[in-house]
């Protein structure tokens, strides 16, 4: 396996034992020198700008990034000719939800950028089967959550801005009070409702799209949850329970664009690839993203000196 990363968002040391490229996406001429030097024939595509907010406040950025980086990427992979290609999607294509739980079938009428960049790419993706042959698999990730059960792997995210982090950083005392973003839901508790996904079941997720489309799968969408929404206020709760201390709240304003319940239904991926999720309590994703934030309070910073010299720079040298 290799792994290509410009490092930007991404920590060196989350990397492991990997091969490991230095390098952005859209350079196509690394891009294809990394092809061809390690006969890659599969790829699967995490690189990107992921917050819904900044998407909307700078959507230059995102259209940039996300889809003119994009497209150069699958444009160099297309012509390197790498024959399969796995898509880390989102909810945010399918905007305010019609019905609940969340189909594929859903109409994709996203209601921010970010949302927007990952159903441009989707659209690409079937032109480049059209033309190249490329198959492919989106992966519409709901609420990612959780760490490696190891400990040794989980986020770190500058600004974070997911609440199961900020959740445990307030339990560390590394922020003074989680802010819970508006209570007026029409929602059992007033707070909304999100579907948390434990990243290690994503992670299966990829390694089962790989192998059907190795084993000659059509290419497809796929939801990726558990099923279960869950309020900021049930979250806040379980993760007082695993952390064993009362954890500082205060209600604040809506976030502008929140959805009162995103809630997926999976039953496609389980039914076609099998997929079976192994940490669907929350309470387990709570207990392995504390296990990672307890035990890395500064996240990777403090894991490892980072040598980039070990980093091949396939580029010209
Ligand atoms: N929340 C708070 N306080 C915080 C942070 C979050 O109350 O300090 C609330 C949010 O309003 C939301 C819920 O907690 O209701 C979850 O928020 P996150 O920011 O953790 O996650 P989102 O549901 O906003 O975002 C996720 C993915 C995005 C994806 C989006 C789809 O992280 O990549 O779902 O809408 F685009």
């Amino acid at each position: 396996m290799v792994v290509l990363d410009n490092l930007q968002k991404g920590h060196r040391a989350a990397v492991a034992d990997a091969e490991f490229v230095l390098g952005d996406i859209a350079d196509q001429d690394l891009v294809n020198k990394t092809v061809t030097r390690y006969g890659i024939e599969a790829v699967v595509h995490l690189a990107a700008d992921s917050l819904v907010g900044e998407s909307m406040q700078q959507p230059g950025k995102y259209f940039r990034h996300n889809v003119g980086k994009g497209a150069a990427f699958l444009e160099a992979l297309a012509e390197g000719g790498v024959k399969y290609f796995v898509f880390s999607s989102t909810a945010a294509v399918y905007g305010e939800p019609r019905e609940i739980p969340i189909t594929e079938e859903h109409p994709t009428r996203p209601t921010n950028v970010y949302g927007a960049t990952k159903l441009m790419i989707e659209e690409m993706l079937r032109w480049y089967e059209h033309i190249y042959g490329l198959r492919w698999i989106s992966l519409r990730y709901f609420n990612a959550a959780g760490a490696d059960p190891s400990g040794l792997i989980g986020e770190d995210h500058h600004p974070e801005t997911h609440l199961i982090p900020l959740v445990l950083q307030t339990a560390l005392g590394k922020r003074p009070v989680l802010q819970i973003y508006g209570d007026d839901y029409p929602t059992p508790d007033g707070t909304c409702l999100r579907d948390y996904i434990h990243v290690t079941d994503l992670s299966t997720a990829h390694v089962l799209a790989l192998e059907a489309l190795a084993a000659g799968s059509p290419s497809a969408v796929y939801n990726l949850g558990n099923g279960n929404g869950f309020s900021v206020r049930e979250v806040i709760r379980v993760a007082e329970q695993v952390v064993g201390r009362p954890i500082p709240v205060e209600v604040a304003a809506r976030r502008a664009g929140d959805p009162a319940v995103l809630v997926a239904s999976s039953a496609r991926i389980k039914a076609e690839l099998n997929w079976r999720p192994r940490y669907n309590d929350l309470e387990t994703i709570i207990r392995t993203a504390w296990a990672w934030h307890r035990q890395h309070p500064d996240g990777f910073a403090r894991i490892m000196n980072i040598d980039y010299s070990g980093a091949r720079t396939i580029n010209g040298q």
